[in-house]
C-alpha cells in the first residue's frame, strides 16, 4: 500500500448537502471547489465523494443512470475536471464512490435488458421466473415484476436499483473499461458501495422469507470477481476502501488481508438501527475496538470512522449533543484520529453537527426512513410511535445541510434547501468557530496536526487496557514514542481506570488524569 493511503486523512463529501454554488437548493461541485481551502486549513489531505454521476436519485446518486456522466444538478464534467485539478494543485486526493453492485432502472443496460431474454443485455441483472420471497434492504420484496420480459428481476435495494449480474463477463467488461476512464482522468481511488452484496447467483434458492442483508452477502463467487477487479484497479497508485458487511472478523478479513488482493481498508457496514438501540453503545464499541486490534494483528489496514451518510451524527449517538456537546465531540474526535487505520471524516463532524429531530415525517427525506415508517404504521404501530423509532436511526440525521455560518440557510444557499436545515445552526456553523481557540472546529485541527506528525498514531501497536464499560483506554506504540489515550464515554463522572502511565509521560491533549473523572473526558498523553 502506498504511503500517502496510511497519511490520508479522508473527508467525506455528501455533495448534495455541502455547499449550493448557485441557489437552487442542492450542493454542487462549484460548491466543493469553494470550499477547498476551508478543508486544506482543516488539514484534510483526501476527499471522498459520495456519487455525482447521473441519477434519477431515487437513493440520493446510488442509483445511477450514467457512470461517465455527472449530474447536471451537481454541474458538468468540466466542473469536476476543474475540482480534481484543483484538489491536485493542493497536493489532494480525490476519491470517487463507486456503485457497481446495482445501477438505476433508468440506465441504458437495464432500458435493453428489459426489452429481450435473448439480446446482448439479457443478462446484465438477474432476471427469474419463479422468484422466492427474499426481503429487500429497505423492505417489501427484493423481486420487481416486469411486464416487457414478464420477469422478475432482483433488486437488493429499492425497485429502482436494479442488481448488476456479475456472472455476466460483457457487463463485468464494461465496468472495467468505466473504472478505467475514470482513472485515466486521474481519480485517486474509490469507495466501493455495497460491494458484499456482489454475488447473487442462485439466490432463488434461499429459504423463504430471508433477507437480503444475511442471504446475499459474502458469497463466494463475490471475493473471486472481486479480485478480479481490484487487482486491475491496484495495478495503479490509488487509496480503494470497501463498504462491508462483515458479521465476524473473518468474513472482514477475507476482503482487507493484503495477501486477498481485495481492499486496502474496509468501513464496516452497521444497520443503524443495530447501534441506536443497543442496550450498552459503550461495551459494543469496545467490541468494535477489539476487531481493529485483531485485524492490525493480522498485518491489514483499516478505515476509521464514526459517522458517514447512512448513520446518525456522531455527537448525537455515542456522545451528548446537549449539556456536553462540546466536550463529547472532542472526546470522539479523539477516538477517531488516534486509532490504527485511516480516519475519516463525515462533513460537519469537525463542527459537532447533530443529528436534526424532526417531528413531522414529511420533513423526511430518505427513501430507507420513509420506508421504514409505512413499514411500523402497517404493523399497527400509530404515526407518533413510528417517527420517534425511525427519526433516531434517519439517515437525514446526517445528511442536512452543512452549517457555514448563522444566516437564513446557513451560508449553505441563498435558496430553501433541499433538505430541511437543522434548526440549531446559529449555535452550531464554521464562522463561529473559526475564530474560537476553544472549539470543536479548532480541536480538529490540532488533533490532525498531531496524527499527521506522528508515527505512533497512525502505524504504532495498539494495546487495550480493560476497563469497565463507560471507559475506553489504550496505548499506541511506536519508534518514537507511546501514546495513552483515555475516554470516559458517559454523561457521568466516573472512577478513573489504573493506567500504568510512564513517568516521563506528558499530556498533550485534554485533562490530566484524577481520582474521578468528568462525564467525556479525554486525554491524550506522550511518552
Ligand atoms: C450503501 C450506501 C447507501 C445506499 C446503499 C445502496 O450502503 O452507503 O447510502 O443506500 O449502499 O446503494
Ligand atoms: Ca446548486
Amino acid at each position: 500500500m502506498n504511503t500517502w493511503v496510511k497519511d490520508a486523512i479522508v473527508y467525506q463529501i455528501y455533495p448534495r448537502s455541502f455547499k449550493d454554488s448557485n441557489n437552487d437548493g442542492i450542493g454542487d461541485i462549484n460548491g466543493i471547489r469553494s470550499k477547498l481551502d476551508y478543508l486544506q486549513q482543516l488539514g484534510i489531505n483526501t476527499l471522498w465523494l459520495s456519487p455525482i454521476y447521473d441519477s434519477p436519485c431515487d437513493d440520493n446518486g446510488y442509483d445511477i443512470r450514467d457512470y461517465q456522466a455527472i449530474l447536471s444538478k451537481f454541474g458538468t464534467m468540466q466542473d469536476f475536471d476543474l475540482l480534481l485539478e484543483e484538489c491536485h494543485q493542493r497536493e489532494m486526493k480525490l476519491v470517487m464512490d463507486l456503485v457497481i453492485n446495482h445501477c438505476s432502472d433508468e440506465h441504458e443496460w437495464f432500458e435493453k435488458s428489459k426489452q429481450s431474454k435473448t439480446g446482448p443485455y439479457a443478462d446484465y441483472f438477474y432476471w427469474s421466473d419463479e422468484p422466492n420471497d427474499l426481503r429487500s434492504v429497505f423492505g417489501g420484496s427484493a423481486w420487481e415484476y416486469c411486464e416487457s420480459r414478464q420477469q422478475f428481476y432482483l433488486h437488493t435495494f429499492s425497485k429502482k436499483q436494479p442488481d448488476l449480474n456479475w456472472e455476466c463477463a460483457d457487463l463485468v467488461e464494461k465496468i472495467e473499461q468505466m473504472v478505467d476512464w475514470w482513472l485515466d482522468k486521474g481519480v485517486d481511488g474509490f469507495r466501493v458501495d455495497a460491494i458484499s452484496f456482489l454475488d447473487k447467483s442462485g439466490i432463488e434458492a434461499a429459504p423463504n422469507g430471508s433477507f437480503a442483508t444475511e442471504a446475499c452477502v459474502n458469497r463466494p463467487k463475490g471475493h473471486q470477481h472481486l479480485q478480479h477487479l481490484m487487482t486491475k484497479i491496484h495495478s495503479r497508485d490509488v487509496l480503494s476502501v470497501g463498504e462491508i458487511n462483515a458479521r465476524d472478523t473473518e468474513e472482514l478479513l477475507d476482503y482487507i488481508l493484503p495477501s486477498r488482493s481485495e481492499f486496502q481498508m474496509a468501513i464496516v457496514f452497521t444497520p443503524p438501527e443495530v447501534e441506536v438501540f443497543h442496550e450498552n453503545l459503550n461495551r459494543y464499541y469496545k467490541e468494535q475496538l477489539k476487531t481493529r486490534i485483531e485485524v492490525q494483528q493480522q498485518g491489514a489496514w483499516n478505515a476509521n470512522f464514526l459517522s458517514n451518510h447512512d448513520k446518525p451524527r456522531q455527537v448525537s449517538l455515542y456522545g451528548d449533543d446537549n449539556e456536553f456537546w462540546s466536550q463529547s465531540a472532542k472526546a470522539l474526535a479523539v477516538l477517531n484520529l488516534t486509532q490504527h487505520g485511516t480516519p475519516y471524516l463525515y462533513q460537519g463532524e469537525e463542527i459537532g453537527m447533530t443529528n436534526c429531530y424532526y417531528d413531522d415525517i414529511s420533513d423526511y427525506d430518505d427513501i430507507d426512513t420513509l420506508a421504514k415508517y409505512r413499514e411500523q404504521l402497517a404493523l399497527g404501530m400509530s404515526s407518533n410511535d413510528a417517527l420517534a423509532m425511525v427519526s433516531k436511526a434517519s439517515r437525514d440525521n446526517s445528511r442536512t445541510p452543512m452549517q457555514w455560518d448563522d444566516s437564513l440557510f446557513a451560508g449553505f444557499s441563498d435558496a430553501k434547501p433541499w433538505l430541511k436545515m437543522n434548526d440549531n445552526k446559529s449555535s452550531i456553523n464554521v464562522d463561529s468557530q473559526q475564530n474560537d481557540a476553544d472549539s470543536v472546529l479548532q480541536f480538529y485541527k490540532q488533533l490532525i496536526q498531531l496524527r499527521l506528525n506522528s508515527e505512533a498514531l497512525k502505524t504504532g501497536e495498539t494495546s487495550l487496557y480493560d476497563t469497565e464499560d463507560a471507559i475506553i483506554a489504550y496505548q499506541r506504540e511506536g519508534d518514537c514514542g507511546t501514546y495513552s489515550i483515555v475516554v470516559n464515554l458517559s454523561n457521568e463522572m466516573v472512577s478513573a481506570p489504573h493506567i500504568p502511565l510512564l513517568e516521563s509521560a506528558e499530556l498533550v491533549l485534554g485533562q490530566e488524569l484524577s481520582e474521578h473523572l468528568p462525564p467525556y473526558y479525554f486525554a491524550v498523553y506522550k511518552s
